[in-house]
């Protein structure tokens, strides 16, 4: 019998050399994606930005703004065919290690109240909301709120 064997996904830091495959993804995702000036100015402040390769190919990506005591999730995305299978909640999981080891104390973040699969992440890790932020996101000509979840560290 021969099995065939894959690289396991990998986790790295995100660079300019991968901001077309990072913007061709978030406008997949997103109906209201972040620009190229958003990554940009992300990897310029110093932001945790991270990038997932499985093999070759980028499939997911994440930005964490790390403060003295809080850190602060932007952005986390799978790309749709490898949804499901666990990289979000290794990103996640990288990025809570992160915020740790440079002595975060709470971990916050947004999301959408339509946002089911987000909703089930945060929750199953053990965030609990804190707050509403009204009119946060824009949807449809309209605005929809966001859900504050905190993590305490
Ligand atoms: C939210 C997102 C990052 C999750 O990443 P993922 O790799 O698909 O998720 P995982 O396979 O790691 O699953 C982790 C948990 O998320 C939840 N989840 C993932 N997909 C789900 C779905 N389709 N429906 C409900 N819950 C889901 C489950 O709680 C799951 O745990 P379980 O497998 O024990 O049930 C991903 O779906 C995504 O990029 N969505 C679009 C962008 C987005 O919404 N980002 C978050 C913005 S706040």
């Amino acid at each position: 019998m021969s099995a065939v064997l894959r690289p396991v996904p990998q986790i790295a830091p995100m660079t300019e050399r991968d901001l077309d495959a990072v913007l061709a993804l978030e406008k997949k995702i997103y109906p209201y994606p972040w620009t190229a000036g958003n990554f940009r100015d992300s990897l310029r402040a110093g932001y945790h930005c991270r990038v997932v390769f499985d093999a070759e190919e980028l499939i997911g990506y994440a930005v964490l703004m790390l403060g003295a005591s809080e850190a602060h999730l932007l952005n986390l995305s799978v790309a749709g065919h490898a949804q499901g299978r666990g990289h979000g909640r290794a990103l996640l999981s990288h990025l809570i290690g992160v915020a740790r080891e440079r002595g975060a104390h709470v971990f916050f973040l947004e999301v959408r109240p339509s946002n089911e699969a987000g909703r089930r992440l945060y929750a199953g890790y053990g965030f609990s909301q804190m707050g509403v932020r009204r009119g946060y996101y824009p949807a449809d000509g309209k605005r929809e709120d966001a859900l504050v979840f905190a993590l305490d560290l």
